[in-house]
């Protein structure tokens, strides 16, 4: 486990025995939505900043033959440089800086020594905690030249938030926001991960509103102006089915197919949301998009 030099805030989960976030925790069961202030907002705001620059850095690293312990060194190093928390690291003892979740991964894999090849896809996690607030987001990228049918499943991944965040205003049950997901990646034949969903993101990591990205899920809240939560659909190939390898982790596909995943932390505002953790340069275009033909 790394450490963090002492001068940078820190959430209270880095410095507990178990990993134990006790704020988050003593919301449980509190379904009720943060509506940040002014202040609040842009403190989530600087914090999605810096997390879209770490997973740039993240993205240049990427490479066939490059390990996934590799790209955690690198946002750690960004993490340091910024004055930045990695909000990964010891939450309930993740071991990591980040998440890298290769080919049938789902989410929260851990960076190992293995190395990426030829063909592979895979999703970076960044999630930074920067004077006292959260950001987080993902993308997954192709290593090498990937077959068609996996950049299908990237691009349709992508497609699904893209349309989810269309969806994003005041008056919307976050309880709809599955349903528009789960259309697109059925009508191209792919699954919609169940076990993971969006979460309402500031002070706190992971906190009410829960996003599930499937249909007819009984999410509780409306959108209201002062929101902030993440959407982050997991898209399978195959099942929608799920497990958990015995590092308490590592979520799998249950068939071995693969799974794509893309994430934005979102403010909802008086006519939309604004997107916090867009891409800067490229219009606001995933890094995959620059190798498509
Ligand atoms: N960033 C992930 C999310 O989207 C959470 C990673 S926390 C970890 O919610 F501990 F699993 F790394
Ligand atoms: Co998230």
């Amino acid at each position: 486990m790394r450490t963090v030099p002492d001068h940078i805030p820190r959430p209270d989960y880095a410095s507990h025995p178990e990993g134990e976030p006790l704020s988050e925790r003593a919301m449980r069961g509190n379904n009720s939505i943060r509506i940040l202030t002014d202040e609040e907002q842009e403190g989530v705001k600087q914090a999605c900043r810096i997390g879209r620059e770490v997973l740039d850095i993240a993205a240049k690293a990427i490479g066939i033959g490059v390990t996934t312990a590799e790209i955690d060194t690198a946002v750690y190093q960004a993490c340091i440089d910024r004055q930045c928390y990695p909000s990964p690291l010891n939450y309930y003892c993740f071991p990591a800086s980040c998440c890298t979740s290769v080919n049938e991964v789902i989410c929260h894999g851990i960076p190992d020594s293995r190395k990426l090849e030829d063909g592979d896809i895979v999703n970076v996690d960044i999630s930074v905690y920067y004077k006292g607030y959260h950001g987080d987001l993902n993308e997954t990228f192709f290593v090498g030249n990937v077959d068609e049918k996996y950049k299908k499943l990237v691009k349709v991944t992508w497609e699904c938030l893209d349309n989810a965040i269309k969806e994003v205003k005041p008056g919307v049950r976050y309880r709809d926001i599955g349903a528009v997901i789960q259309k697109h990646a059925q009508a191209n034949g792919f699954s919609v991960v169940r076990s993971y969903c969006g979460h309402g993101i500031h002070q706190l990591f992971h906190t009410a509103p829960s996003v599930p990205h499937y249909a007819k899920n009984k999410a509780i809240g409306v959108m209201k102006p002062g929101h902030c939560f993440t959407i982050e659909p997991m898209i399978n190939e195959g099942t929608w089915r799920d497990e958990t390898w015995p590092d308490k982790w590592t979520a799998v596909t249950e068939d071995g197919k693969r799974s794509a995943q893309f994430e934005h932390t979102l403010l909802v505002t008086e006519t939309g949301c604004e997107i916090l953790t867009r891409r800067l340069e490229k219009d606001g275009q995933p890094h995959f998009m620059d190798q498509l033909k």
